[in-house]
């Protein structure tokens, strides 16, 4: 069957990121970078992969480097390419002209609010959301995974994994039905669920592809979980009316919205380069003793 494909991608980065004061006081968290590149560039390459060509990004108060990272620095061009450096490590900075979009969330009301602003350039076609401070590894990456799976399935998509029973309520949480594959079907969802309410341990872990019928269910949505207006409540109300599945994403999973997440992907992912491993695990082995 022909399903219009994915091309744009959502990512709400308009959040306090208060979990990092004060680092991201004057710094939005979406820019912390893991070993050289920042959490954002991680995502919008992890976008890039899966086909999507524009990236629409939700911003706020103090958000405007994050637009700045994927401009034309034409200084710092002109004097690194006078003294004979290599420009190719900007390359995945790189944009055509009007393919990087920016909206405003005036008032961080939550990240259902925060995907409501971008629907005036979301339009009537599916979309992508991702949240940059999920961090995805894997190959192929997230969302070309998700892609690959609305390829077979369409509808609505998000990517769940499995934690241990006692982090469900820190998570939206899924009413599994059928499982095929990496496919379940998704019968409910919760959102920040009590450990003895949680219908189970496969949380939403911040990859989306919804159909633009979600905008207008959440124009309706009241405040919930936190006093933030919630996405998965406005995905729970779709739910019956639109095929809706998760995805188990096949690889690994750093929460970088937590300082512990933060520092694991940091290890993990300067252990795994080339050109640096061999350092780090000697570093690493060092400061354990
Ligand atoms: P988080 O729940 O991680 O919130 O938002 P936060 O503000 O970034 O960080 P803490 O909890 O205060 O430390 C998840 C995603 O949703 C975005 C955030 O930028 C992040 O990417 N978001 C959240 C918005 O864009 N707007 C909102 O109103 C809320």
């Amino acid at each position: 069957m022909d399903r219009k494909p994915i091309k744009k991608a959502v990512f709400p980065v308009a959040g306090l990121g208060t979990r990092f004061l004060p680092a991201t006081k004057a710094i939005p968290k979406e820019l912390l970078p893991i070993v050289d590149r920042p959490l954002i560039q991680y995502a919008v390459d992890e976008a890039r992969e899966a086909g999507i060509e524009q990236m629409i990004f939700v911003t706020g108060r103090g958000k405007t480097s994050i637009v700045e990272h994927f401009d034309i620095a034409y200084e710092l061009e002109a004097t690194m390419k006078a003294r004979g450096k290599d420009l190719s490590v900007l390359d995945s900075t790189r944009f055509t002209p009007g393919d990087i979009i920016t909206v405003r969330q005036q008032v961080p009301l939550g990240l259902g609010h925060a995907i409501w602003c971008a629907r005036a350039i979301v339009g009537d076609e599916p979309f992508a959301i991702m949240l940059p401070d999920e961090l995805m590894i894997g190959e192929p990456g997230c969302m070309k995974q998700m892609v690959e799976a609305y390829g077979e399935v369409g509808g609505n998509l998000i990517s769940v994994l499995e934690v241990p029973r006692e982090e469900v309520s820190s998570y939206g949480v899924i009413d599994p039905g059928s499982e095929n594959g990496a496919l379940t079907e998704v019968r409910g969802l919760v959102e920040k669920p009590p450990v003895a309410e949680a219908p189970s341990t496969k949380i939403l872990s911040g990859r989306y592809i919804l159909q633009p019928e979600v905008m207008r269910t959440l124009e309706s949505q009241g405040k919930g979980a936190g006093g933030e207006i919630q996405l998965t409540d406005a995905m729970a109300r779709m739910i019956g009316t639109q095929p809706f599945h998760a995805v188990t994403f096949a690889g690994r999973r750093f929460d970088c919205g937590s300082k512990l997440g933060f520092v694991e992907a940091t290890l993990a992912l300067a252990l795994e380069r080339e050109d640096m491993a061999e350092d780090v695990r000697a570093m690493a082995l060092r400061l354990l003793g």
